[in-house]
């Protein structure tokens, strides 16, 4: 099976029904990532989608619905605080777990008694999950543990010949996961960061936790055990004030006979002289829309990827730098 790109019009959203309705798995583009949807009431369905990603199956799925869907019938006990929460941020960048009423499969959440639900704020993922009408169970459309795609050609690059149809929506402006928030207790967790910001959450909610993962210790969210994002190549993080050591480091590299790339910041690349650099840009959006498509770009012409991390790591560079982590790991 070779795998069509198609823009998101009539006869592609009546064939992604009826791949949908047969079973099958849908590509489809959000402001984030692109995901992988599949019919969140059909267990075969969802249960196939871990094994397109090769996902480890003790990793739950989101659930995505669009703007107008009644998620009263999919999950109980929504405290006051994420009505508030929903109000302000959504659609958007959000995913925000509840108690579930078990009306999906029990595959989506592996088991467990809660549901992730997210909707979407892009205009063709909207499109898509209006004209279905169902609960899309999605998570990136990449090979497990390989960075999140952001373009229609990056789903392409990994699933050709897994998946019938990508949906084209374009560069995803957000371009780093949703942030995963847990509204199961008296104030809210955030379970994954991104770019509904801490601050954000705290400004409607009062209060907002954050979960940090431990190792040995059963995982809140267990995505957040597994590595992840990863490009195919070497790579290596330095702190903003580590500049010199990354440049020792491109140094010795290269005469190694290695090629090296360095993944930085606007503000960072201004400062290096003859080095070949993945430019993530300016500002804090930039940075986010681009960090995926910069890390896919390096693993293409690099062997090894040296990150410089940038100066500001709050609000949303947080999402950032944890997604950097992940990617880069540590020297
Ligand atoms: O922006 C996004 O969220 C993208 C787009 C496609 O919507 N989706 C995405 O899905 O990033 P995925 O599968 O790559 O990540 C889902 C994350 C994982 O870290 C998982 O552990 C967490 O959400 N998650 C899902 N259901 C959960 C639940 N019931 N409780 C806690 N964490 C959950
Ligand atoms: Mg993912």
């Amino acid at each position: 099976m070779q795998t069509k790109i198609l823009e998101i019009d009539e006869s592609a959203l009546k064939l992604s029904k009826q791949i949908i309705l047969s079973g099958g798995a849908v590509a489809f583009p959000t402001e984030t990532v692109y995901g992988l949807g599949a019919n969140a009431f059909d267990t075969s369905a969802v249960e196939n989608i871990f094994k397109i990603k090769g996902r480890p199956n003790d990793n739950p799925l989101i659930v995505h619905v669009h703007k107008d869907y009644d998620i009263s019938t999919l999950v109980s006990d929504i405290p006051e605080y994420a009505k508030k929460l929903a109000s302000s941020y959504l659609p958007g960048p959000l995913t925000m777990v509840y108690k579930s009423r078990g009306a999906v499969s029990s595959a989506v959440s592996c088991g467990l008694d809660t549901l992730a639900i997210r909707i979407p704020a892009h205009e063709g993922a909207q499109k898509f999950l209006k004209y279905l009408n169902l609960p899309i169970a999605a998570p990136s459309a990449n090979v497990s543990k390989h960075v999140s795609p952001t373009q229609a050609e990056h789903v392409f690059n990994d699933l050709n010949g897994r998946i019938e149809v990508v949906l084209q929506g374009g560069r995803c402006n957000g371009g780093i996961e949703s942030t995963v928030l847990d509204c199961t207790g008296e104030f809210p967790v955030i379970l994954r960061s991104g770019l509904v910001t801490r601050e954000m959450i705290e400004k409607v909610a009062g209060k907002c936790g954050e979960y940090v993962y431990k190792e040995g210790v059963a995982a809140r969210s267990p995505g957040m055990k597994y590595k992840h994002y990863s490009p195919n190549c070497k790579t290596a993080l330095f702190n903003f004030d580590e500049f010199e050591q990354a440049l020792e480091e491109y140094k010795k590299q290269t005469e190694k006979g290695i090629a090296v790339c360095i993944l930085c910041d606007n503000g960072t690349a201004e400062r290096i002289v003859g080095a070949e650099i993945l430019n993530l840009g300016k500002t804090e959006a930039e940075i986010a829309a681009n960090l995926y498509s910069k890390l896919r770009e390096g693993e293409q012409v690099a062997d090894f990827i040296i990150a410089i991390a940038p100066e500001k790591q709050d609000g949303a560079m947080a999402g950032v730098m944890n997604r950097l982590k992940k990617a880069c790991g540590s020297k």
